[in-house]
């Protein structure tokens, strides 16, 4: 693969992602890709191959526009048109596949590179942007953002009960936020980790504080 497919990647996912307000912005692919290759170089992980698929990790995501998810094999048909070997090619799908298994148990990706891009991709989920992204869903969703009346449910089993009942933005740091920076799978993502979730407890201490008039 040579150096500039990473351009080419990063055009592609930005016309992927021109139409998506659901958190999958084109600027999340661009974070995901930036903390991915820092997290390669900290790890000794293939830099480039971690680049590639950081960029590509969302584009078949069933989560996006309908549009795209009627076209489930994105990825393969970019990475085919730009000329990257079948071996290549299979290596990248299966790292995004890995990256981006959705499900309470799944296992972690069985390469360093997918592990640096799930990471990657776990992080920006937590710390300042994941505040400011969790609230951008919650208002695309049309969420409360706090009632002490609506417990987080814990150790819930099913995503899908959970995605169902009527829930409030700051559950979901509960719920899901604060157990990502036990989830990570690199020493170097684990101590980002640690940082970002601190912010989190601050700012959800304060702000169910201020909620109930008391800072
Ligand atoms: P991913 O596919 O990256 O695992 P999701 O599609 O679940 O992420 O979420 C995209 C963004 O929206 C994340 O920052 C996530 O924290 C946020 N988000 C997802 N579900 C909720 C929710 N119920 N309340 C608030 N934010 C949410
Ligand atoms: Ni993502």
């Amino acid at each position: 693969m040579k150096e500039n497919i990473i351009e080419k990647a990063l055009s592609f996912a930005r016309e992927s992602f021109k139409d998506d307000y659901s958190g999958h912005d084109f600027e999340h692919t661009e974070r995901v890709y930036k903390t991915a290759v820092y997290l390669a170089k900290r790890e000794n992980a293939d830099e480039l191959l971690t680049g590639v698929c950081a960029v590509l990790h969302d584009v078949d995501d069933r989560k996006l526009s309908p549009a795209t998810c009627e076209n489930k094999d994105r990825a393969r048909a970019f990475l085919l048109s730009e000329g990257v070997s079948e071996d290549e090619i299979e290596r990248i799908v299966k790292i995004i596949s890995q990256v981006s298994f959705v499900g309470a148990d799944s296992p972690a990706p069985d390469s360093l590179e997918g592990k640096c891009v799930q990471d990657a991709d776990r992080l920006d989920a937590i710390g300042a942007v994941g505040i400011a992204r969790a609230f951008s869903y919650g208002a695309v969703h049309q969420r409360k953002m706090y009632d002490a009346d609506i417990k987080p449910l814990l150790n819930a089993k099913s995503e899908e009960y959970l995605k169902q009942r009527e829930n409030t933005t700051l559950n979901h740091f509960f719920e899901k936020l604060f157990l990502l920076k036990d989830m990570m799978n690199t020493e170097t993502a684990r101590k980002m980790a640690l940082k970002r979730d601190a912010l989190m407890h601050c700012f959800v201490d304060s702000f169910i504080s201020e909620w109930e008039g008391k800072a």
